[in-house]
């Protein structure tokens, strides 16, 4: 075996060197680099092996070294798929998000900006699996068992098989779920965790990567989920290593403007799921509730026949969601024009007021435009491109689009309206909340399956074309 050997490795976002340096060429930030003592191609540092086997826990390269069975090939037909043993939270937007509820023994990681709910919504699923499941073991390292006792009291989560424990020691944690045997576990987050083998401070690089391989190492042995809160940086990534994103079998972040009730929770990465699931949930006093309708609840504030509102039917993963585009367009005071957006990509945006400009005969190169999506969503889809178009040209002309019509479609650069996926399932949810009438690209009408009733359906080759329909009949 080699001798030890040092590595410096930056606290701020896990980038390696061999020689200690003042400012990391990946981040850029300054005196973040700390010593990291491997042995071979272990992985695992000096001093916590060193603990670990002073506690007699055996960490993961003692434990095959003590005469564990080496891993047997197996013909990959004789494993059994497509049923592993799932934990039904009982709160239905969150078991979506997962996949159909939580794998046994999986990891996953929840990230979101300061304040968003995700200890909230967190202490919510422990309460409602302690009462239909068994045992769960909420481990904060960032609020007393008072604050946790009181925000449960708040929220109705109070649950007797619900335990709250307040530790930071990884190693005791691990002796707790392995005394108490939970059905879940939550850790409060993975930040302030810390591995007294390690020199290093809680949330640094190595202290997160090391305690969530210990609770890793635990859920894959005793078969118990594990939920670690993350906090994200000021980039938006999750705060330390990008490497914790790797370790986990599932990751989710919360997004939602702080400003708003409406909270989406998206799976970036999934071991056992797709990951293009959301879950829609709202923030009440009572805490998070599931929106189950959220179509409806997005349109409820929707001003009747005003300029500049336009409705998109979207996609989520595979839930439709019809959102309200709005803009503002005005009259520039200086001689660059100002662009806006929220909820929309801005790029994306500036690219739709080309094409308008260029190819659709409006002026509007000159004026401010502000584009803004209604209920603090995010749209992330092409779909939305016509939609962005009409709202622009709506407030523009000071001429609401027609009653009851629902827009969708790519708009490309040569003013092309191209086809987009999924129209079945966005024509059938306009005829679900009452729409009248959906402009989309002409392309999709041959590969519509079904035809609803009820819903005048208009295929338009170009943005031009689309929007003669979403603003036929409109006085101008
Ligand atoms: N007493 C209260 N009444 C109503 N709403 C509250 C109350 N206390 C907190 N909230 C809501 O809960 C949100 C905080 O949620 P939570 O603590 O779950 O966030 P978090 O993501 O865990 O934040 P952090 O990253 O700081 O741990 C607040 O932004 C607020 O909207
Ligand atoms: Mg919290």
């Amino acid at each position: 075996m080699k001798g030890p050997k040092g590595v410096f490795v930056c606290q701020e976002c896990g980038y390696e060197s061999a020689k200690w340096m003042g400012k990391c060429p990946a981040c850029a930030s300054w005196n973040r680099f700390a010593e990291e003592v491997r042995h071979g191609a272990a992985m695992v540092k000096a001093s916590s092996r060193r603990s670990a086997s002073r506690r007699g826990l055996a960490s993961a390269s003692a434990s095959s070294a003590a005469g564990q069975a080496a891993a047997m090939p197996v013909p990959v037909g004789q494993v059994v798929s497509g049923d592993e043993e799932r934990l039904i939270t009982g709160i239905g937007e969150f078991d979506r998000v997962l996949g159909g509820g939580v794998v046994a023994g999986s990891v996953a990681l929840i990230g979101g900006d300061p304040g968003i709910g995700k200890s909230t919504i967190l202490l919510q699923v422990s309460a409602s699996v302690a009462r239909r499941i068994g045992p769960v073991l909420y481990v904060t390292g960032e609020e007393s068992v008072r604050q946790v006792g009181l925000r449960a009291a708040r929220l109705d989560a109070v649950a007797e098989r619900l335990l709250v424990l307040a530790e930071t020691d990884i190693v005791s944690i691990v002796d707790r779920i392995q005394t108490v045997c939970p059905a879940l576990v939550v850790i409060d987050s993975i930040q302030t965790m810390d591995d007294p083998g390690l020199e290093s401070s809680p949330g640094s690089v190595g202290q997160v990567r090391e305690c969530t391989a210990r609770l890793m190492r635990v859920a894959k042995e005793e078969g118990t989920p594990v939920f670690l809160v993350g906090h994200v940086t000021k980039s938006g990534a999750i705060a330390g290593p990008k490497v914790l994103e790797h370790i986990v079998d599932t990751v989710l972040y919360f997004e939602g403007e702080s400003t708003h009730a409406h909270r989406i929770i998206r799976a970036v990465k999934n071991r056992y799921g797709s990951t293009d699931e959301v879950g829609m949930f709202a923030m009440t006093d009572a805490g998070l509730e599931q929106v189950e309708n959220p179509s409806e609840t997005l349109l409820s504030e929707r001003p009747g026949g005003a300029a500049g509102s336009v409705v998109v039917a979207s996609v989520e993963g595979t839930r439709p969601l019809l959102v309200e585009v709005q803009s503002l367009v005005a009259r520039s005071a200086m001689g660059t024009p100002r662009r806006t957006t929220t909820g929309v990509d801005y790029n994306r945006t500036a690219i739709i007021i080309a094409v308008l400009d260029r190819r659709g005969g409006f002026a509007i190169g000159m004026e401010d435009i502000y584009v803004n999506v209604a209920g603090g969503v995010t749209l992330s889809e092409p779909a939305a491109d016509l939609g962005i178009a009409a709202a622009i040209v709506s407030s523009f002309r000071g001429v609401p689009a027609s009653s009851g019509t629902v827009v969708f479609g790519e708009v490309g650069l040569a003013g092309e309206l191209r086809a987009v996926s999924r129209a079945d399932l966005r024509v059938a949810e306009a005829q679900r909340l009452g729409f009248e009438r959906c402009v989309l690209p002409r392309h999709n009408l041959k590969n519509m399956a079904r035809r609803p009733g009820g819903v005048e359906i208009i295929g338009a080759a170009s943005v031009r074309e689309a929007l003669d329909a979403v603003f036929a009949g409109v006085n101008t």
